[in-house]
Formats: C-alpha cells, sequence, structure tokens
C-alpha cells in the first residue's frame, strides 16, 4: 500500500517524482523518499519520516540533480515508520537501491540466509531483504542487474511492485510486478513508472500496465520498454491510451480532496449512468449484461466479496438484486471468503465491488470463487486494475480518481451501478413489472439532480451541527432496510477521519443491547426517511428520546413527526426507498468530513489509513 514513482530521460527527476509522490500519497504516508544518480555526486538517497512535504524539506539545498530517480511513500508493514526503514533501501556495498510496495512473505528465511553469509542489514524492512539478495546475487554470480532480479525474484514468495538501480549505470531503471500494480509511462524519449496513472498523466498519455511476473527493463536511450518474465521470456504489452485528465486529481479549490469528491457526486453519478440509463427509451443498458446475459440471468446465487464501504454498497445490492430479480444473494467480507471453504460452482456469480480495484482480499477472493468455477463480475473505478483484469466481465464506476482516502463519491458510484446491474437483469429475467421498472428508470436518472438540491440545502446546516457535536466520545447511527447499510457506511466514515468510536446498528437491534449505552451524551444519527418502516423508526425514536440520547434525524422532506422528535434534522428530497442510499449517504458523508475538520483531523489522510490495502 505504498505508492511508488520513477524517472529516467531528458528532464531533472526530482520534480516529477516529488510531485507525483504527492498524487500517490493517498496510498501510504508513514514516511517518503527519493534516490537519485546525480551528475555530482552519484548514488543520492534522502529519507525521512513523515510526509511528501516534510521530505522536500529535507532535501532542501541538497543535490537533487539528476535525470533518474526512484522514490517512494510508505505505509509501513514491517518496521516502525521511520526514516531507516523509509524507502529508498540501498544494499550494503551502496550499489544499488530500491523501493517496493508489497510484503515479502519469505523475508525472515532470506534474512538468515544472508546473514550466515555475512550481509550486514540496516533496517527492519522486507524491502531491504531484495535489495541485499539482489546485490548479493549480482557480486557472487558476476551477473547483470536484469539476471540477478530475476533470480532473485524466483527466490521470493510475496507481493511486490519494485525499481531499483545502479549507482553506476544511470541509464537504465528495472521494474517488476507480482501481485501490487505498477504502471510504465512511454513519453517522447523519457520514462516514467507508478503505482498508478496518476503520477505520469501530464506527461503522457501511453502506459503499460504490467501483469503478475512481469520485470520491465528500462533503458534511457532506447524507444521502447522491453519486458521478460523470471524466465527471460520476452513479453509483448500492447500500449494503452490514459483517460485521466489532471483536473480530475486535483483539489479544483476545494480545501480537502474528500470535500471534493462528496461535491463531485451528482457529475458522478451522471458520468456513471452516461450511455447507460435512458429514460427516452426507458430502459437500462450495460454492456456486459448483454454479453454474457446468460451467465447472469441464469445465476443460480449471487455472492458479493468486498472490503469496507464496498462492503456497505454490497448489502445495498443484495437488497435490489434479491428484490427485483428474485435471486438470492450472499455478502461476504472477502477477507473471510478468501480463507473459508465456499461451496460454489458454475451456477454462482460472484460479484466483486471494489473502487481502487487493489484489494488484495478482494482479489484473493476473486481467485478463490474463479478457481471453483463460478463466474466472476468486477464493479471497480480504477481501469486496469489487477481486479477487472481477474474478472470475466464487470462495469467500471466510471466516478474518476477518489484520492480522500475515506470513500465516498466510489460508495454512491457503486451503489449505482448494482442498481443498474439488477434492473438489467431483473428486466432480462422478466422479474419486474413495466411500469416499476419504468419508474425506477425515471427515478434513478433524476438522482444527480437531487443530490445536487440536497448538497445545496443541508451543507450549511451540517456544518453548524457539526460543531455542536465535535465533543462527542461515541456516536450511534441507525436505520433500516435500504439505510442499514446507509448507517453502517455513516459510522465508518465518522470513525476513520475523526477518530470517533462509532457504531452502525439496524434500528430495531438497539433494544436488544446497544440501547443501554445511550445518555444525555450520546448523539444517535437515525435515517428516518418517510417509507414502510417509518412508524417503528419513529418508536426506536422515542425510545432514545426516553433516555436523553440526542437525535440528529435524516427525515424526507414531507415528514411531520420525525422532525418535532429529533434535536436536529436533516431534509432528503425525496424519492423511491431503495434509492435513498444515493441520497441519505450524503449528509453523513458531510456531517463525519466537518466533525474532522472541526476536531482538526488530517481528513484526507488519517492516521494508519491507506487508499489502496495491497496487503493483508
Ligand atoms: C472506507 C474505505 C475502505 C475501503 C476498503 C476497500 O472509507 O475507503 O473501507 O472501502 O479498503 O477498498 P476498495 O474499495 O478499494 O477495495
Amino acid at each position: 500500500m505504498c505508492g511508488i514513482v520513477g524517472y529516467i530521460g531528458k528532464r531533472q527527476a526530482y520534480p516529477v517524482l516529488i510531485k507525483g509522490l504527492k498524487r500517490l500519497e493517498y496510498r501510504g504516508y508513514d514516511s517518503a523518499g527519493v534516490a537519485l544518480i546525480t551528475e555530482s555526486s552519484g548514488l543520492q538517497v534522502y529519507k525521512t519520516k513523515g510526509k511528501v512535504a516534510d521530505l522536500e524539506k529535507y532535501t532542501d539545498g541538497k543535490d537533487v540533480t539528476g535525470t533518474i530517480g526512484i522514490a517512494h511513500t510508505r505505509w509501513a508493514t514491517h518496521g516502525e515508520p521511520n526514516s531507516t526503514n523509509a524507502h529508498p533501501h540501498i544494499s550494503a556495498s551502496g550499489q544499488l537501491a530500491i523501493i517496493h510496495n508489497g510484503i515479502i512473505e519469505n523475508y525472515a528465511v532470506l534474512k538468515d540466509q544472508l546473514m550466515e553469509k555475512g550481509v550486514e542489514f540496516r533496517s527492519d524492512t522486507d524491502t531491504e531483504v531484495l535489495v541485499q539478495l539482489i546485490d548479493y546475487i549480482r557480486t557472487k554470480k558476476n551477473v547483470d542487474l536484469l539476471t540477478s532480479v530475476r533470480m532473485a525474484l524466483r527466490m521470493v514468495i510475496g507481493a511486490y511492485a519494485l525499481a531499483i538501480i545502479d549507482k553506476d549505470n544511470p541509464d537504465q531503471i528495472i521494474a517488476a510486478r507480482q501481485s501490487s500494480p505498477l504502471v510504465v509511462g512511454i513519453g517522447d524519449g523519457e520514462f516514467f513508472l507508478g503505482s498508478d496513472a496518476s503520477p505520469i498523466v501530464e506527461y503522457t498519455d501511453k502506459v503499460v500496465y504490467l501483469d503478475d511476473q512481469d520485470i520491465a527493463v528500462i533503458n534511457r536511450n532506447s524507444d521502447h520498454v522491453e519486458f521478460v518474465n523470471v524466465n527471460n521470456e520476452k513479453i509483448d504489452h500492447e500500449i494503452k491510451k490514459i483517460n485521466l485528465n489532471l483536473s480530475q486529481i486535483e483539489k479544483g479549490g476545494y480545501p480537502h480532496f474528500m470535500l471534493k469528491e462528496i461535491f463531485e457526486q451528482p457529475q458522478c453519478l451522471m458520468d456513471c449512468m452516461r450511455g447507460r440509463v435512458n429514460v427516452d427509451l426507458n430502459n437500462v443498458v450495460l454492456s456486459a449484461v448483454i454479453d454474457y446475459r446468460k451467465e447472469l440471468i441464469n445465476a443460480r446465487r449471487f455472492i458479493i466479496v468486498a472490503c469496507g464501504t464496498s462492503w456497505h454498497a454490497g448489502l445495498i445490492g443484495k437488497q435490489l438484486i434479491e428484490n427485483f430479480c428474485q435471486i438470492p444473494v450472499e455478502v461476504e467480507y472477502a477477507s473471510e471468503f478468501r480463507y473459508s471453504n465456499p461451496v460454489i460452482d458454475n451456477r454462482d456469480v460472484v460479484i466483486a465491488i471494489s473502487q481502487s480495484g487493489e484489494t488484495a482480499d478482494t482479489l484473493a477472493a476473486v481467485e478463490l470463487a474463479k478457481k471453483r468455477g463460478a463466474f466472476i463480475f468486477g464493479i471497480c473505478n480504477a481501469i486496469g486494475s489487477s481486479i477487472p483484469r481477474a474478472t470475466n466481465t464487470g462495469s467500471y464506476i466510471h466516478v474518476g480518481p477518489e484520492i480522500g482516502v475515506a470513500s465516498t463519491k466510489a460508495f454512491t458510484g457503486q451503489v449505482t451501478v448494482l442498481t443498474m446491474l439488477s434492473l438489467a437483469i431483473a428486466k432480462a429475467r422478466g422479474t419486474i413489472e413495466n411500469h416499476e421498472y419504468e419508474t425506477l428508470v425515471r427515478e434513478l436518472n433524476a438522482i444527480p439532480e437531487k443530490q445536487k438540491q440536497l448538497l445545496d440545502e443541508c451543507n450549511e446546516k451540517i456544518h453548524e451541527i457539526a460543531k455542536i457535536f465535535t465533543y462527542a466520545r461515541n456516536f450511534l447511527y441507525l436505520g433500516r432496510g435500504y439505510n442499514y447499510p446507509v448507517a453502517l457506511e455513516g459510522a465508518l466514515k465518522l470513525k476513520e477521519i475523526s477518530y470517533i468510536h462509532a457504531e452502525g446498528y439496524p434500528a430495531a437491534e438497539m433494544k436488544h443491547g446497544p440501547i443501554a449505552l445511550i445518555d444525555e451524551e450520546m448523539p444517535v444519527v437515525v435515517v428516518a426517511t418517510k417509507n414502510a418502516l417509518y412508524e417503528k423508526l419513529m418508536s426506536n425514536i422515542q425510545e432514545i428520546k426516553a433516555r436523553k440520547g440526542r437525535v440528529i434525524a435524516i427525515v424526507s422532506k414531507d415528514d411531520d413527526k420525525v422532525r418535532e422528535l429529533a434535536d436536529e434534522y436533516i431534509e432528503l428530497p425525496k424519492t423511491l426507498e431503495c434509492l435513498e442510499p444515493l441520497l441519505a449517504t450524503i449528509p453523513l458523508q458531510l456531517m463525519a468530513y466537518y466533525i474532522a475538520v472541526a476536531k482538526g483531523k488530517d481528513v484526507d489522510q488519517p492516521r494508519n489509513l491507506a487508499k489502496s490495502v495491497t496487503v493483508e
């Protein structure tokens, strides 16, 4: 879950690397470092605990010249986040520098073996073992860098995206991938490396996404990159064009990416539905459902695998698919599923949901389901990432890069795709009445406009409410039916960015335990829209008030009762019950955001978290 960047070419590498690291900082920000082969002083490595801005301060006044370099922003796995454990790591001879994203699982055995041979280690990291091993092979066997990298990677078990440079060869970078993402950008007489395309996008739109076991040999004076595998067999790669513009990955006047991404949701959902939802023709078209109609409409069962926020979207997907398609759905944590012994076969369809498309647990769940014969459908955001490449088919959510670590627009994008998927399958199976289908298509299409209206109306009010509740040490979030996952999502948002403990519950479960927590200190957020369970939710609110709890209610515009009971309320535009999560989630995202800001927390980069969880 670290970010890696590399550059070789005609310009100064340092500014390219620093800018790239800033773009990738969402992947980890415990420490940062850069290795350059400078014109005057040879291989120079600068690294420090903290963020990329700390690295910039650290390099101030130092020699950062050179047209080749590699850089890293770290999310610690092995070894505490300090400057010694920061990347790049240097081999004991001082010859090689490496950056690495992933985990070398057999690092302890390899380290023991190298130490027995007299190799001295400086850090506690698994990565240092890699560079020491490569250098050991290189000198002992007297082979070139590529050969030693190939030989070392044959001995390594684990995940890696890595880049390595040799102090005596300022004309070459070698990079490799196994289970962690890596992209090579191909410019005019220059080459770039990135964990994703964001560090590359402003220099070139030509990229190659490495596959597992690929090694890229990037030579300064070549017009192409050579790809081989660990056995030195040549690999051909198609050059892809990236479709990402700079404004999508910058803050655009907002103080934080998270706020920008919350406000982008109406546009994102329009992008997500473009060409798929057509009100004039009254239909929803997903190309995957056309291409794989048989597999999808005849599914015996759907199993949704995902983590975190994507798992919450999956809980909404279950209700949508079961209600409209009449097909049973199970929702599994990918991390549990991957180590279970699931009874699945080729009549099952597994839906993998992942914003990053790189989550290690979700990817492993996909591989397991594939082995057992299931048909795999991906719902992802990052184009060309590992999960879409491992699936049989799928639908991208098309919400643009999500940079704030707390997921916001990806959640509503995922729920939108799940809604379209369930409608398309239900129509094809004939399990939905025409008039219901038409109403749903119309209402789904109207959601972006209603989100806009909601954002306009509630933003300031939530800002004020957030100030009142910054004191709280605990929060409870309640919802029912489609809004139960919304409660879970609201609680997750609050805890991850404000570090306030929060629990999401189905409202009726409160009386089975959590009600004991309620007193005058306890804010309870209740999604209490006017739907079939409205009266029941009102009873839950009365139970809270009877115990002096403080209720923040999310209510429908035509609500007349809950607002009377609640301490604070936010009104939602009216929509169909199954589409309410696309609106009700927004005030909860904003509330978490404003509470975290009021508490002075680092909203976009909360402690201990990273955007892309490519480790177990
Ligand atoms: C929460 C959050 C995480 C992710 C989870 C899965 O705001 O961002 O819970 O949802 O790590 O990530 P993806 O969707 O990339 O697989």
